[in-house]
């Protein structure tokens, strides 16, 4: 069902900060700051040859990383994403086999214009899956 891992997402207590590491001490392609309003979170994403690391900071009021950065206040990993050709069909089978799909269970749009959903981390050996539908290859 999963295919390509498309990026790997860590929150950071600063966005600037760790997105000049990345550009300047790491020498990777970094994009702007992008604010996602419906994700309560501001993204930038370092573009490597193979995958993507995803840096997140909070966004408003009521982001789903604000705990986690207090939580971790030096910032750490979040996530990992997934490509899946649908994901409709990956929610149908992952439910049927008793995994859960955080939120209303029904796919969103993602930092990139695709339909995607997280998956309970205790489903997943303690690890926050994000499934990104990316099409037939
Ligand atoms: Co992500």
């Amino acid at each position: 069902m999963i295919g390509r891992l498309n990026h790997v997402a860590i929150v950071v207590p600063d966005l600037a900060g760790a997105s000049a590491t990345y550009r300047d001490t790491l020498g990777a392609t970094v994009t702007k700051a992008q604010d996602l309003p419906d994700h309560g979170v501001t993204t930038v994403f370092v573009e490597l040859a193979n995958t993507k690391i995803e840096l997140l900071h909070p966004l408003g009021a009521d982001s789903p990383v604000a705990n986690f950065l207090s939580n971790n206040p030096s910032g750490g990993m979040h996530h990992i994403c997934y490509e899946v050709q649908d994901i409709g069909a990956a929610i149908e089978q992952l439910v049927s086999e008793g995994a859960r799909v955080l939120g209303d269970g029904q796919p969103k749009t993602g930092a990139h214009g695709l339909p995607v959903v997280f998956l309970h981390p205790k489903d997943f050996s303690g690890t926050l899956i994000e499934l990104e539908e990316v099409g037939a290859a």
